[in-house]
């Protein structure tokens, strides 16, 4: 196994049986040799500084219906809100203050914000905080949609793939949505100039080796500059309730072996690895991560953006606790970094 480890880190790839046989690596020993080489990779890269990015969870509402998803369509229990313009804006001051140089607006697909409004939105806040990047989470588009942010100032894009196969991703979806249009989506983006964020969910109903294979061989495709990933955690009022969740062991590997994969990319340690172990966070670092998300929408509407049971959102989870956040990174060894954060070139 160590010797498929060298390979990829001199390749940057395996084939997909290779890379199957990698993902079911259970000696510690061998974990832990991975993990020391992603470390190394990424500070090459990025020294020991962690990106941080203030999460802005703007709306809940969505017209999709994944079956993994909290916030699902059908999921008469989610209380709904959105955030007004002046709620965003405010937000925005807020995580500035605190040092926060990139925000993220994520939201569901919800049809109320017109891609109109939201360029506008996005060039206010590019406006007023001349220095920040603004990462755009709010799903499938047209290519025209894509553009318009873009032109607008959005710097960066997150769509994860969710799963690079097609009867995988019929399995999580509804026919409504579909792998090929997902890939597409984030093909234009790549197109039109934005940093592309792509990822998956690891330990989701039905997934495998080979098919976690799949995922890094449409990676390693795509080229993306973001990939983050997290385990699969159900959410009582879905279709899934009943399935088990993901594993933190399983996603601490993938984000190894991506860090392998891609050496400068961003990687974050993701709120769903801080959600099924407390030290989810600082272990996603020490597997190669180099990016926090915390959260910096209004107190009163966080426990309402549920993707999965117990979703955290205070502690260092918290953007208003990122003293407490640099603290633990310190702890092991690393820095929080006042920065936009931009993917650095190879
Ligand atoms: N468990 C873990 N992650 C989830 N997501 C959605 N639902 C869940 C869940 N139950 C992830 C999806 C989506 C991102 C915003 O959250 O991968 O892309």
């Amino acid at each position: 196994m160590k010797q498929l480890i060298d390979c990829l880190e001199a390749q940057r790839t395996l084939t997909k049986d290779e890379f199957a046989a990698l993902i079911e690596l259970s000696s510690e020993e061998e974990k832990e040799y991975l993990f020391q080489k992603a470390r190394r990779a990424a500070r090459t890269y990025y020294g020991n500084g962690v990106y941080t990015r203030g999460l802005i969870e703007f709306t809940n509402y969505c017209k999709n219906d994944c079956y993994y998803c909290g916030i699902r369509k059908s999921n008469r229990k989610a209380a709904r809100y959105r955030l007004s313009k002046e709620e965003i804006l405010s937000c925005c001051e807020l995580g500035y203050e605190l040092g926060f140089r990139t925000f993220v607006l994520q939201g569901g697909e919800d049809g109320y914000w017109k891609d109109r409004e939201l360029a506008e939105l996005v060039s206010q806040i590019k406006t007023r905080f001349s220095d920040c990047a603004i990462t755009l989470s709010v799903g499938e588009k047209s290519r025209e949609a894509y553009q318009m942010l873009f032109d607008a100032g959005a710097d960066r894009y997150l769509l994860r793939h969710e799963t690079a196969n097609e009867q995988h991703y019929q399995k999580l979806h509804p026919e409504s949505l579909s792998a090929s249009q997902r890939k597409q989506c984030l093909y234009w983006l790549k197109e039109i100039g934005y940093q592309v964020g792509s990822g998956f969910m690891v330990g989701s109903p039905g997934q495998t080796p080979q098919l976690l294979a799949e995922d890094l061989l449409f990676l390693r495709d795509l080229e993306p500059q973001m990939v983050g990933i997290g385990p699969f955690i159900r959410h009582q009022d879905t279709p899934f309730a009943q399935y088990p969740s993901g594993s933190m062991e399983q996603t601490l590997l993938m984000i190894g072996i991506l860090r392998l994969m891609f050496p400068n990319i961003l990687i974050p340690a993701t709120t769903a690895l801080g959600t099924i172990h407390p030290y989810g966070r600082e272990k996603g670092i020490l597997a190669g991560a180099n990016v926090v998300m915390p959260n910096l929408s209004p107190l009163d509407v966080r426990k309402k953006y549920m993707l999965y049971d117990n979703k955290i959102s205070t502690g260092v989870e918290a953007a208003e606790c990122r003293e407490e956040l640099q603290k633990r990174m310190e702890a092991i060894g690393y820095r929080l970094l006042v920065d936009r954060g931009d993917c650095k070139q190879e």
